[in-house]
């Protein structure tokens, strides 16, 4: 019977593709801590709504609303702003919550990087437009000098150069989510995939 790969032989053909570490696991526990203590602090014991910007930011909402202890709900919203490779396509709304999560509601926008400002400013837009009370926002990377348009996170966890980076939850053409730590890809990673 043929064997099913085991994580570490995974983690060693990613690891193979890996150009240098930004952010490792334990920097990005700590950075957690200190930020999900500021969004706590910001909210209190007033409801909330998460919305999770998918895919990429599955692993750290996962992270972050386990350390959040007031009354939150979580949603999910999606666009496709990277059709496939490492510069911006076309965006579009692909899920949005429902109107009942909305209206009325106090959001946080929850995306894994905040790199034109595009997805997150036009789903900050079309919540608004459909009756959401409040958006915040929050990103677990943010890469200001990418910026085509004025957007600033209300909470980040990291801030990173002009780099493309890979890993806990971020992706480049759907692989290296897995990746526990923050990675920059060598250039035979992006060749290979082309
Ligand atoms: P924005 O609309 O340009 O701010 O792009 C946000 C989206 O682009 C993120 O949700 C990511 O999916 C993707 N993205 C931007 N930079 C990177 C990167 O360095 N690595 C992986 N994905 C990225
Ligand atoms: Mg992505």
């Amino acid at each position: 019977m043929a064997a099913f790969p085991n994580l570490s032989d995974l983690l060693v053909n990613h690891q193979d593709d890996v150009e240098r570490i930004l952010f490792t696991e334990d920097e990005i526990r700590a950075g957690l801590e200190r930020l999900a203590a500021r969004v706590a602090a910001c909210y209190g014991q007033e409801p909330f709504t998460v919305v999770s910007v998918l895919k990429g930011s599955c692993v750290f909402v996962a992270d972050l609303i386990r350390r959040i202890p007031g009354p939150l709900e979580l949603a999910f919203a999606a666009t496709s702003s990277y059709a496939a490779g490492t510069e911006p396509g076309r965006l579009e709304l692909l899920l949005c919550p429902d109107e009942r999560e909305i209206e009325g509601r106090r959001l946080l926008l929850v995306d894994d990087i905040l790199d034109t400002g595009r997805t997150l400013a036009a789903l900050r837009g079309e919540l608004l437009a459909r009756g959401a009370a409040e958006v915040r926002s929050c990103v677990f990377l943010d890469k200001p000098s990418r910026r085509s348009l004025l957007f600033e996170p209300d909470f980040r966890c990291f801030e990173v150069g002009d780099v493309f980076v890979v890993g806990y939850g971020l992706d480049f053409r759907g692989r290296y989510r897995n990746l526990p730590f923050v990675a920059a890809l060598k250039a035979h990673a992006f060749a290979q995939q082309a």
